[in-house]
């Protein structure tokens, strides 16, 4: 599919086939996803996929019991680092022997910003992560959907049941949630509706910003008749 058609044929998935991702396609998947960019590069996020059948129940329990989240063949938990240091040795070697970077002193200043960026309060250090892991949760997706893997994000669970059901140790944000699996067939004409955006020019704004007044949705590409 080309990108065009990968956006505006998603669609948030709610029900799934029983048929399982074999695993060489997950991988491939996953490494889409790798390639979403972060600040700094230093990828702070985590995939922990959940494919069996309790533990998919145990999340559902702690997602306000969405039954998509036990439909899905798996959903993934998408945790960020709260650590801005955990991948910067690594991430700035690379920097240099690409030469990115011209040499030792530079990485060493690097990492030190880090370092003092990591001083952020927790609160900032958790709205870190949540942007670049974010946009790994959209890479995942249309990345899924690439490979005719239909998924939905999810907001909709409590961060703390989580990090107790699953054992997250300190340090890590749960982003968000995203099962994945093959779309039902017979899934209904209002899971593949597509649901109305807010207009563009009521949320572009050119060089100053002013909110706009609303207007009602549309479909991107449709005419509205
Ligand atoms: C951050 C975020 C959180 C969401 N949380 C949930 C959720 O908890 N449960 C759910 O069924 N859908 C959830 N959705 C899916 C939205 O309802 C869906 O994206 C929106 O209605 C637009 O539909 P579409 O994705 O099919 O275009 C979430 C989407 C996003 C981006």
């Amino acid at each position: 599919m080309d990108f065009d058609d990968i956006v505006r044929t998603r669609r948030s998935v709610h029900q799934y086939t029983d048929e399982p991702i074999d695993q060489e396609t997950l991988e491939a998947i996953f490494e889409t996803a790798s390639l979403a960019p972060s600040g700094y590069n230093l990828q702070p996020w985590e995939f922990l996929v959940i494919g069996e059948e309790k533990a998919k129940a145990n999340l559902a329990e702690v997602a306000y019991g969405q039954e998509h989240v036990t439909d899905a063949a798996v959903a993934v938990v998408i945790l960020g680092t709260t650590d801005l240091t955990a991948h910067a040795d690594a991430v700035f070697d690379d920097w240099l022997a690409k030469e990115y970077i011209p040499d030792e002193e530079v990485k060493t200043a690097l990492l030190e910003n880090v370092e003092a960026m990591n001083e952020m309060p927790e609160d900032e250090r958790r709205i870190w992560t949540t942007r670049s892991s974010a946009l790994a949760a959209m890479t995942l997706i249309y990345a899924a959907w690439d490979h005719g893997v239909a998924s939905c994000p999810m907001e909709g669970f409590d961060p703390a049941g989580l990090v107790e059901t699953f054992e997250i140790p300190d340090g890590y944000e749960p982003v968000m949630l995203v099962t994945l699996g093959y779309p039902a067939e017979d899934a209904s004409d209002i899971e593949n509706t597509r649901k109305g955006r807010r207009p563009v020019d009521e949320f572009v704004h050119y060089e100053s910003f002013e909110p706009a007044p609303k207007t009602s949705l549309e479909v991107p590409g449709e005419d509205g008749d």
